[in-house]
């Protein structure tokens, strides 16, 4: 058996030391599985959990207890990879207490190896007490979802020199702390470059480019499983949504023609049982006349 994924194994995959990181998203046992065989590094239970299948406009309704019950689903489904709950939004940004709290029930409850968070500098003091109560960090800087009303839609980040200088910080700020990797979403290749050359822990990279030390994509975009446009950094890589629509479409079909179940596809009693359950009814038909 492939040996376990650890967060110090993540932390020292900085570039240059080894393959890039490969990350990906799955919120329940079966996808977990399939990505966990398929070899992935580590497993994000994401918040995207609330738009690609939860069906919300947006990362910010759901709550601790929805993310939980997926996490622990999904830790039923992997044997090797890092299992990360993301902390949804309000579990962390009101209070540091129980922001600490919350972490600690991924972990004890749902089986998470790490916890993510969104936001820089800010969180320096957060990631501190996470580190204090034995939870490892990732952060995430750039395009935070959870920060949507802040910056008024989902909009690249990074793109002036304050803003540039801004997120370096965030990030630096992070890597310092102890994040031991940090997401970088929505921003420009060089920006992400920079950062990556800057900070000690492994960046992962969402629409950042390929200067990063890894990449993550979300599961149902990889296969075309969301009812949205996709996003300019999203490589489909399948069209789940085709395959099967076409299997339900055919076993529609089937039904409809009667050709669903064959007499192979049935149950069947034992040939004794079968011809004493017809002796009786003969008998009850001739009585009955
Ligand atoms: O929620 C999520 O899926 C994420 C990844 C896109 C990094 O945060």
């Amino acid at each position: 058996m492939a040996t376990q994924v650890t967060v110090p194994a993540v932390r020292a995959r900085k570039r240059g030391t080894g393959d890039p990181l490969v990350m990906v998203t799955a919120y329940d046992a079966p996808g977990a599985r399939i990505a966990d065989e398929a070899g992935v590094d580590i497993i994000l239970v994401g918040d995207s959990l609330a738009m690609v299948v939860l069906g919300y406009e947006n990362t910010l309704p759901i709550t601790v207890d929805e993310m939980l019950h997926h996490t622990r689903a999904v830790r039923r489904g992997v044997k090797r990879a890092l299992v990360i709950a993301d902390m949804p939004y309000a579990s962390y940004q009101v209070d540091e207490k129980q922001a600490v709290e919350n972490a600690a029930r991924f972990v004890k409850d749902g089986g998470a190896e790490a916890v993510k968070i969104e936001g820089g500098e800010k969180r320096v003091s957060l990631v501190h007490r996470l580190l204090d109560a034995e939870i490892p960090v990732m952060g995430h800087v750039g395009l935070t979802p959870q920060s949507l009303n802040v910056m008024g839609g989902y909009r690249v980040q990074g793109k002036t020199m304050n803003a540039i200088e801004r997120l370096v910080k965030d990030a630096v700020a992070l890597d310092r702390a102890g994040a031991f990797s940090i997401v970088l979403e929505g921003i420009p290749r060089e920006v992400a470059r920079i950062i990556t050359e800057e900070v000690e822990s492994p960046t992962i990279g969402i629409g950042a480019g390929p200067d990063c030390d890894g990449q993550v994509l979300v599961f149902h975009d990889i296969l075309n499983l969301t009812d949205r446009e996709p996003a300019k950094f999203v490589r489909q890589y399948a069209d789940a949504a085709a395959l099967i629509t076409g299997a339900v479409a055919q076993f529609k079909a089937d039904v409809e023609a009667k050709t669903f179940p064959a007499d192979s596809e049935s149950y069947h009693l034992p040939r004794e049982t079968q011809m004493a359950l017809e002796v009786i009814r003969a008998r009850k038909k001739a009585m009955a006349r």
